[in-house]
């Protein structure tokens, strides 16, 4: 078996990059030359519309980039205002298919061209505008995705006022925290939205998470009528999504802000128990993911583009929304599971809808492995040229059944690297030149450094395992952690030096090492963050939500390789000294960790621990319970434990 996949030629001949165009265009010289990389994002950003032009790319002092200052711009006129005055006004922007609620209605498809989705959101940035919303306020949205999603998000950007996007599968303590850490001014939310067949009822949660003080900072909530169910309006508060946008004067007139204004905040899991708010710039960030959407996609003007990452995610906000709406795409949503109602839904969509281009995580290209390849092949993907991957290193195994079963051996797979906080990918094939290995991402894109260090600084050798970093600014770094600038030098720019220099890199949490042939292979994270089924999770937060129930002296949570979703949650246990364990009582702790963060962050296996394994200066030694959720047992250097006893009772259990 190759373990090599070339460009296929027909794909080759026609893409956007391939080995002419690369070199004609310069970009082999790009990455390591400084007035060259500068060069590169000069020309990426000129692609965006701006109100007036920057009077100095780059301002660096690190940690902190200045990207095009001096320049202005709104985000909404490069993803949407100027394709109205091009063939694309009438070309559809966005095609949506939701999920059929309990199967009471067909399939429901609603198509929005470019020019309808410009007015929506004209529209309802005027609606928001009544409502006291200014420039640089903070709106949180906690929606299903539906179409509304990113007309809600660009409605923000339409007036400079920073989304903070909410997954909708977190709990009312989460997004609590979340309006409180960045004093929203409005929610915006539906009544519900469709999950296999189920209503989740976000608008029920909204009201939890505001029957608090902390949340004083909201003036009102918008609620999308999606689901149709009974839900309790607050007067004055409260109001329906086209109430509000009935009375309001359409927002034509767009709000320029300065390249630096942050678009957006979205929160991530970090190595303590409180995520952090992740703030990106506006000319930086669009820059990142316009120029990434059309090397990585290689978009053509035809395509049907999905990327069925939520929006509440990072990928959701750069390749469902701003990515591919600066570049005049067609994107598709879907709302809801992956394999409901039939194990076929996706192929099924693919076959009607002739989608082009679909990116997607490992854990669903693993389930879908399992569920068999004849759920696939009953369908025409005929439609589909190009596959993508992120989230999680995808195994070899799973990306030659992407690759044969879904592609049809006919489609390249770009498997991207790229963070919450690198705003757009950093890693990734060309998919009309790279020459590609399943399972790595290859190499870091134009434009972008990355680098494979030692501890102190000094490169690894090839094949030599170690951290990955960017000794070099990019335009859609994040700026900053929203209020906890302190937060942002720490976690990112402390741990890893120029040793030459002494100036810092950029850290991305993430082990990982260059093969011979120079291509990248993501290890995952070497700090306490935990990704399940490509959702990030630190085990801090799961930590601090388990010692929140009162029966709880001390939690330890690690992850453990895990088939289908990349990582399992393991939550060792120690107990108050007058409880007794019991199932009860772990079911109501996998209940409590369900209510601080969300159902998609329980713990897989709950364990009981007499003691937790401790250095002698008293930290908890998760690498021991790391392996031991892992293998059953604990091999490696205990020299440094403080007392062997906790440990050997652990294996002691695992064994009976
Ligand atoms: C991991 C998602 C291997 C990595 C865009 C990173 C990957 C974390 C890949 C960021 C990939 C993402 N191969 N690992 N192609 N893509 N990761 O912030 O550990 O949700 O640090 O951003 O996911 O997760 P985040």
């Amino acid at each position: 078996m190759s373990d090599r996949y070339s460009p296929p030629p027909a794909f080759a001949a026609r893409a956007r990059i391939n080995a002419d165009t690369y070199s004609a265009l310069g970009l082999d010289r790009v990455s390591d030359d400084d007035a060259e990389r500068l060069a590169y994002w000069s020309h990426a950003a000129e692609a965006l519309t701006w109100r007036s032009h920057w009077h100095t790319l780059l301002d660096w002092q690190a940690p902190r980039a200045r990207w095009f200052v001096g320049g202005t711009l709104n985000a909404t006129e490069s993803c949407l205002d100027r394709h109205l005055s091009t063939w694309r006004r009438n070309k559809a922007a966005i095609i949506w298919e939701g999920e059929p609620l309990q199967g009471e209605r067909p399939t429901e498809v609603r198509t929005l061209t470019y020019q309808q989705l410009h007015d929506e959101v004209c529209r309802f940035a005027g609606a928001l505008q009544n409502l006291g919303v200014e420039t640089g306020d903070r709106v949180c949205i906690y929606l299903p995705l539906v179409p509304e999603a990113v007309i809600a998000m660009l409605a923000c950007a339409r007036l400079g006022a920073t989304h903070s996007v909410v997954f909708g599968g977190f709990s009312a303590e989460a997004l609590r925290d979340r309006i409180h850490d960045s004093a929203c001014k409005v929610v915006i939310t539906a009544d519900g939205g469709a999950r296999k067949g189920q209503i989740v009822r976000l608008k029920d949660t909204v009201d939890q998470a505001l029957s608090d003080q902390r949340t004083s900072s909201i003036r009102h909530v918008v609620v999308l009528k999606r689901t149709g169910h009974d839900v309790k309006m607050v007067p004055e508060r409260d109001l329906w999504w086209d109430e509000a946008t009935a009375n309001a004067k359409p927002l034509y007139q767009a709000v320029y802000v300065s390249a630096e204004h942050p678009l957006f905040i979205l929160y991530t899991s970090g190595t303590t128990g409180k995520p952090k708010g992740v703030v990106h710039s506006t000319g930086g960030y669009l820059t990142g993911v316009s120029r990434s959407y059309r090397f990585v996609f290689d978009h053509k003007d035809q395509d049907i583009f999905w990327c069925s990452a939520d929006v509440g995610w990072v990928t959701g906000h750069s390749y469902v929304a701003y990515g591919p709406l600066c570049n005049g795409a067609t994107i598709f949503l879907y709302e809801g599971a992956p394999t409901h109602p039939e194990p076929n839904r996706f192929w099924d969509m693919i076959e009607r809808h002739r989608i082009s281009i679909l990116y997607t995580a490992p854990t669903a290209i693993r389930t879908f492995m399992r569920l068999g390849d004849h759920h696939v092949r009953r369908h025409d993907l005929s439609s589909l040229r190009l596959l993508g991957s992120v989230g999680e290193p995808i195994n070899p195994e799973a990306w030659r059944w992407y690759h044969d079963v879904v592609g049809g051996g006919r489609c390249p797979i770009v498997d991207t690297w790229w963070q919450t906080e690198t705003g757009s990918i950093m890693a990734s094939p060309l998919p009309g030149l790279t020459t590609t290995k399943p399972g790595s991402c290859m190499k870091a894109l134009p434009g972008i450094d990355l680098c494979v260090v030692r501890a102190d600084g000094t490169a690894c050798d090839p094949s030599e395992q170690g951290l990955l970093v960017s000794r070099k600014p990019w335009p859609s770094m994040m700026q900053t952690v929203w209020g906890d600038d302190e937060r942002y030098r720490q976690a990112y720019w402390s741990q890893i030096k120029d040793p030459v220099t002494g100036q810092p890199w950029y850290f991305t949490g993430d082990g990982a090492r260059f093969d011979e042939d120079g291509a990248l292979w993501i290890a995952g994270r070497v700090d306490d963050v935990v990704n399940v089924a490509g959702h990030r999770l630190g085990t801090a937060e799961i930590e601090s939500a388990l010692v929140l129930h009162p029966a709880v002296a001390e939690a330890a949570v690690v992850g453990r390789p895990d088939e289908v979703r990349g990582q399992a949650v393991v939550a060792f246990v120690t107990l108050k000294a007058d409880q007794t364990p019991s199932d009860a009582l772990k079911a109501a702790l996998a209940k409590q960790v369900a209510s601080e963060i969300g159902s998609f962050a329980r713990p897989d296996e709950i364990r009981w621990a007499g003691a937790l394994p401790k250095t002698r200066s008293g930290k908890i030694m998760r690498r021991l319970l790391r392996e031991l959720a892992t293998k059953g047992r604990v091999d490696g250097d205990l020299t440094s434990l403080e007392d062997f006893g906790a440990i050997a009772a652990l294996q002691k259990d695992d064994e009976s």
